[in-house]
């Protein structure tokens, strides 16, 4: 017999298709409509640091990416409840770590943890950050639509040196759901006058049917192939 379904699940499912139903009817664009509905969502991230795919992605981000890059700091653009950042600042003490997000109830949790990370409410739709050795994301950019998901890749090309993207793709860009775009980071990112240094199916897969997830690694143009 199958499992009865979990209330707590349903429970969740329908605050969020009621989040989602509210937020069509405000004004704005699609980009931001996208982020009203991250920013209201209550609960996502109190499940997200226990994820093992998850923190399997992490780990790999932690110990096998950053090794092979020169970065001394790093800003993750979505950051959500931190999970990335705790693990990269376990692996790279002296690394400066800075995670914003549109959610202010995940980023009042991820300060909780009181990591020697810096947490901050923002947009990056309407981008405000400094310079960066490497800007990562993991599941971001495939919610934000494509206008502002090319005009979010230049700002992040123009303050990086280099940029993680772990991503939805699943083998053409297109519309897979609400809020939800499968997308060549690879092409994206030499748009903004990136070279390619990875380009391959992300290690810590959660729904290989439905959210085929890809890991990009590219560097900017005049930074040295094989920094270390
Ligand atoms: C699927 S979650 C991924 C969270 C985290 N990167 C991880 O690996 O667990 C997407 C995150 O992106 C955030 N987000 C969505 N649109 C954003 C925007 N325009 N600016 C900043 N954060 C955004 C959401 O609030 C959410 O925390």
């Amino acid at each position: 017999m199958p499992d009865a379904p979990n209330p707590h699940a349903l429970r969740a499912r329908a605050r969020r298709a009621l989040i989602f139903a509210t937020g069509r009817l405000r004004r704005g664009t699609e980009a931001d409509k996208a982020t009203d509905y991250w920013s209201r969502l209550p609960d996502y991230h109190l499940s997200n640091d226990q994820d093992p795919q998850a923190i399997e992605r992490s780990e790999w981000v932690a110990k096998e990416v950053l090794p092979t890059l020169d970065v001394s700091s790093l800003l993750e653009v979505g950051t959500n409840s931190g999970r990335n950042l705790g693990i990269i600042k376990a692996a790279h003490p002296r690394m400066r770590l800075r995670g914003i997000d549109v959610n202010p109830r995940a980023i009042e949790f991820a300060r909780s943890k009181g990591l020697d990370v810096e947490f901050e409410m923002a947009d990056a739709n309407r981008w405000e950050e400094g310079s960066w050795d490497c800007v990562l994301t993991m599941s971001v950019l495939d919610h934000i639509p494509n206008d502002a998901a090319e005009q979010l890749a230049g700002n992040i090309a123009r303050s990086a040196k280099y940029v993680i993207a772990v991503e939805l793709w699943d083998g053409a860009d297109r519309t897979t759901g609400a809020y939800k775009y499968s997308r060549d980071t690879s092409a994206l990112f030499s748009r903004h006058g990136f070279r390619t240094v990875r380009w391959a199916q992300a290690p810590g897969q959660y729904d290989t049917d439905r959210s085929l997830l890809w890991a990009y690694v590219g560097a900017r143009g005049d930074v040295p192939s094989a920094s270390r």
